[in-house]
């Protein structure tokens, strides 16, 4: 069992990690107290000591800030969390307590007997071959952030000569404004698990990992539902594990950001501090316990159970394949929506019902927010990399959250740079630096106070061209997305005032 799993399944016995248990766990894993406790300290979901009754979780992601949640910060037991991963139900609370949150289960999906039928004729390799190539031709790249060719991922897992391989589903979701994964597990976790499957036996690896960001325990029960019913299917969980019948375990993240990121979420589950290590050589070719890993998000896996059923042609109507958008802020509807790749944030906007009423549009975050701030003029661009790349900009997970003039783009961009410090590893210099000197600048803004131009900028560049793993690279286009859209919002703040009343100028300054 992994490291990880143990510690959640001691916290959700007692509600925190007892000494005699931690001590218990060390041996049982071969590992000093202090290795142990640097484990466990890297992760925010683990508790040393009990929780008071009334521990409160409130998210500070952007949805809910525009909601005025940061308010809720000052109830008693009130912590700030990050974006919680529901931007669709903005204001978002919830309980500190994850075993009271698993006792919330949902009711558990029942899938009528065959139901994985369809599975059976992957068993045949002609048929494995086939569907690779379909693959190929569907062009379906990764959903969880760099999109990446999945075929190409996968041909080389595929081509490797090792004893074991691996699959990981990524459920780690953690990029503010970002759900779609949430969603997608609770309404498709049959489907997903068939990716999984269907992953091993083009692959050829025989144990599967879902691994689930840890305060999703609706989504996780949902999963492990689902997994009982594979297994009782015979599809999965048999004896000894094979690519045909693999193993598949589902592992809950130990609450954080970084372990997302492929190789640190690796990391953590060999037992090791998230911390990221960039290929090469990539998990497919050196992963998991050093063997070929093929890492994908869970939506990828949801398209490629698709693909397999319904071929290339399905996937790619009208030209370009098909995502799901998390559509949060100032939208009448907000939700998770599917539509082409090349859909343009203005059509995105339309079918989630247009701004709420009495709302003008300021910017929009086009991915997540390390894709940065966009203004309304971008509206009509593609959200694709290739069309957003002239405006700095990456199609990144494609969260997408609306922005409307009574909000204040430097308090949301100094709430994402204070999630990036924190979030940090700390490994690199550019990084752990960097993002604390953008957040004190921003920060400082809010206050009326301007760190000097030239450093911020000075600062981002190092980030973007010095760090090592995506969180250094990308995250400063939270500031010099501003720098380059909302240059007098910079001014003004610089002058003294918010333009939206919301920033406390002169407060600490
Ligand atoms: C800081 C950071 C966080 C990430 N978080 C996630 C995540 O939560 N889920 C995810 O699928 N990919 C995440 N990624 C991307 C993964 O490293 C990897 O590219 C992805 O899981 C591969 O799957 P895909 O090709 O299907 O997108 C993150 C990357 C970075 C740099
Ligand atoms: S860029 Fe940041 S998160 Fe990534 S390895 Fe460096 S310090 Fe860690």
């Amino acid at each position: 069992m992994p490291l990880l799993s143990a510690l959640h399944a001691v916290q959700d016995a007692h509600g925190f990690l007892p000494p005699e248990q931690l001590d218990q766990l060390a041996c049982r894993y071969g590992l000093s107290p202090a290795e142990l406790d640097g484990f466990v300290s890297f992760f925010s979901g683990f508790r040393t000591h009990p929780l008071s009754e009334n521990s409160l979780r409130v998210c500070t992601g952007p949805s809910c800030r525009m909601a005025g949640l940061v308010d809720a910060l000052s109830a008693p037991g009130a912590v700030p969390a990050p974006c919680l991963g529901r931007c669709d139900q903005a204001p978002v609370t919830l309980a500190a307590n994850l075993a009271t949150n698993l006792a919330e289960d949902d009711e558990a999906p029942v899938y009528p007997p065959g139901h994985w039928d369809w599975l059976g004729q992957f068993v045949v390799g002609a048929q494995r071959t086939r569907l690779l190539a379909t693959l190929e031709a569907s062009s379906l790249t990764g959903m969880g952030g760099a999109g990446f060719p999945m075929y190409r991922k996968m041909a080389t897992v595929a081509a490797a000569s090792a004893p074991t391989k691996y699959v990981i589903a990524n459920a780690d979701e953690g990029e503010p404004g970002t759900f779609k994964d949430r969603d997608l597990i609770r309404r498709h976790p049959d489907e997903i698990l068939a990716g999984v499957v269907l992953a091993c036996r083009l692959t050829g690896a025989s144990r599967g990992y879902v691994y689930i960001r840890h305060d999703y325990p609706k989504a996780y029960q949902k999963l492990l539902k689902t997994v009982e019913q594979m297994e009782g299917d015979g599809l999965i969980n048999g004896g000894a594990p094979s690519s045909l019948m693999p193993s598949i375990t589902v592992v809950r993240g130990g609450g954080a950001y970084i372990c997302g990121e492929e190789s640190a979420l690796i990391a953590s589950l060999e037992g090791r501090r998230g911390e990221p290590s960039p290929g090469p050589p990539y998990p497919a070719e050196q992963g998991l316990f050093d063997a070929p890993t093929l890492v994908q998000n869970v939506e990828t896996l949801l398209y490629l159970s698709r693909i397999a059923r319904n071929g290339a042609d399905w996937y790619r109507q009208g030209g370009v394949g098909r995502r799901h958008f998390s559509v949060s802020g100032a939208v009448q509807r907000p939700g998770v929506y599917e539509h082409p790749c090349d859909v343009t944030a203005a059509t995105v906007l339309a079918a989630a019902g247009g701004l709420t009423p009495g709302d003008t549009l300021k910017a929009f975050i086009p991915g997540g927010a390390s894709s940065g701030f966009l203004p309304p003029s971008a509206l009509n661009t593609d959200l694709t990399n290739e069309a957003l790349a002239p405006l700095d900009s990456v199609s990144g997970t494609g969260g997408i959250v609306f922005i409307p003039e009574s909000a204040c783009l430097i308090d949301l961009a100094t709430g994402l740079m204070d999630f990036f410090a924190d979030e940090s590893c700390g490994q690199c210099d550019p990084c752990r630096l960097g993002t604390a000197t953008l957040a004190h600048g921003l920060g400082g803004l809010k206050q009326g106070r301007v760190m000097p131009q030239s450093q911020m900028v000075e600062t981002a560049n190092a980030m973007a061209t010095l760090s090592i793993c995506g969180l250094g690279q990308w995250s400063p286009l939270v500031l010099t997305s501003l720098l380059r859209h909302f240059p007098d919002d910079i001014t003004a703040h610089g002058q003294g005032v918010c333009p939206a009343g919301i920033c406390s100028m002169g407060e600490g300054s």
